[in-house]
């Protein structure tokens, strides 16, 4: 494994961390889940990424089983709020009540004393930004987080969070976790330059677009078993965007990249993500522990110029560049 540093922070994290969304608690029997966290710290994974809102909850509570008897100082956990935990006027968003009481719950389920990172799991536009940063300080003072990030925001809004930090003499941000992978490159033209210039991380989500960039899905063809296609629960909603004629049939012509270059179509794409220089860590989940072996053998993989440009050839037409399409819910959900 190789590690870089979380942004321009002091912390590290590994090239390839491991997340748990749709898997932990839901697609995936624990055993499964415990045997996936275990694999990737047998393969040097450092960095497990979760959310309070995964499976209601039960993805951390799966994620603090697996990894309870781990030394606290080998691992960096990190974890989310803002989407809704139950009913109630308050129990959503980044308003410093929700901060306050999310932070307790999700401690509690990891079973652990501090977050190494808490992230706003995306824009609150009706909370003021001031609110929210002064509640994440205040958790980042009292040691039960130790690094604050973002989800999905917009240039604008890391701009924003940046300023309100070096005005009132908040702790500010030290990463940013957006969807990034060789079909969804939205945060080139204007995230990434702004974080580059005020050192933030991207620790990238869906770096194989949950599969899809493996190649498994063939056009016209039947769903593999047990793949996150077939799971009725969440995964085939979530990954419906991806299932697509065109999109499909470019993602066959990676499988033939990848074996030019003696990688595994998985470990060409989450190779491609870092490349970019502003990723700290690219977050690929794994339903069995050979994906997550597999996965972790993209660290530290140069690809060649020549490569990145035939990849671009392959995809061209289903490659989205657009920075509009980084969006938030224009109001909190409930
Ligand atoms: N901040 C956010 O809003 C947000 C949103 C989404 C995700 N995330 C984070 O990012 C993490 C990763 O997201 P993701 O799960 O969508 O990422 P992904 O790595 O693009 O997709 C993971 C899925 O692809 C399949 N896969 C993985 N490795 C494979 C391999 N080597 N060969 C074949 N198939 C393979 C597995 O699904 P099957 O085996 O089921 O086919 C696996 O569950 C999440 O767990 C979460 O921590 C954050």
């Amino acid at each position: 494994m190789e590690y870089r540093h979380l942004g321009r922070s002091g912390l590290r994290v590994s090239e390839i961390a491991y997340g748990n969304w749709i898997t932990h608690g839901s697609q995936i029997e624990e055993e499964a889940a415990i045997a996936c966290v275990h694999a990737a710290l047998d393969v040097g994974i450092s960095t497990f990424d979760t959310a309070d809102a995964y499976a209601a909850g039960r993805a951390e509570e799966i994620l603090g089983r697996a990894l309870s008897g781990v030394r606290r100082e080998t691992v960096e956990i990190a974890t989310k709020v803002y989407w809704p935990r139950g009913e109630g006027p308050n129990n959503s968003g980044l308003s410093r009540k929700h901060i306050r009481e999310g932070i307790d719950d999700s401690l509690r389920r990891l079973g652990t004393d501090y977050v190494d990172l808490y992230q706003a799991h995306r824009y609150d536009y009706d909370t003021p930004l001031q609110e929210t940063m002064r509640a994440f300080d205040d958790l980042v003072r009292a040691g039960k987080v130790l690094y604050i990030g973002v989800s999905e925001w917009r240039a604008e809004q890391i701009a924003d969070s940046l300023r309100i930090a070096a005005e009132l003499g908040l702790d500010r941000i030290v990463s940013n976790q957006p969807q990034y992978n060789m079909l969804w490159r939205v945060i080139e033209p204007e995230i990434v330059p702004l974080c580059e210039k005020e050192g933030i991380g991207q620790v990238c989500f869906s770096p194989i677009a949950q599969g899809v960039l493996t190649g498994k899905y063939k056009p016209g063809a039947p769903l593999p078993a047990g793949s996150r296609a077939t799971d009725e629960a969440s995964g085939a909603r979530f990954i419906s965007r991806w299932m697509r004629d065109d999109v499909l049939t470019a993602a066959q012509g990676l499988i033939t990249l990848a074996a030019q270059a003696g990688l595994s179509p998985s470990q060409l794409a989450l190779a491609w993500v870092l490349q970019n220089p502003n990723v700290s860590a690219a977050i690929a989940g794994g339903s069995r522990p050979e994906q997550v072996r597999d996965n972790a053998e993209a660290a530290g993989i140069r690809l060649e110029s020549d490569l990145m440009r035939q990849i671009d050839d392959v995809l061209e037409g289903v490659i989205n560049r657009d920075p509009a399409e980084a969006v938030s819910p224009a109001s909190r959900p409930s």
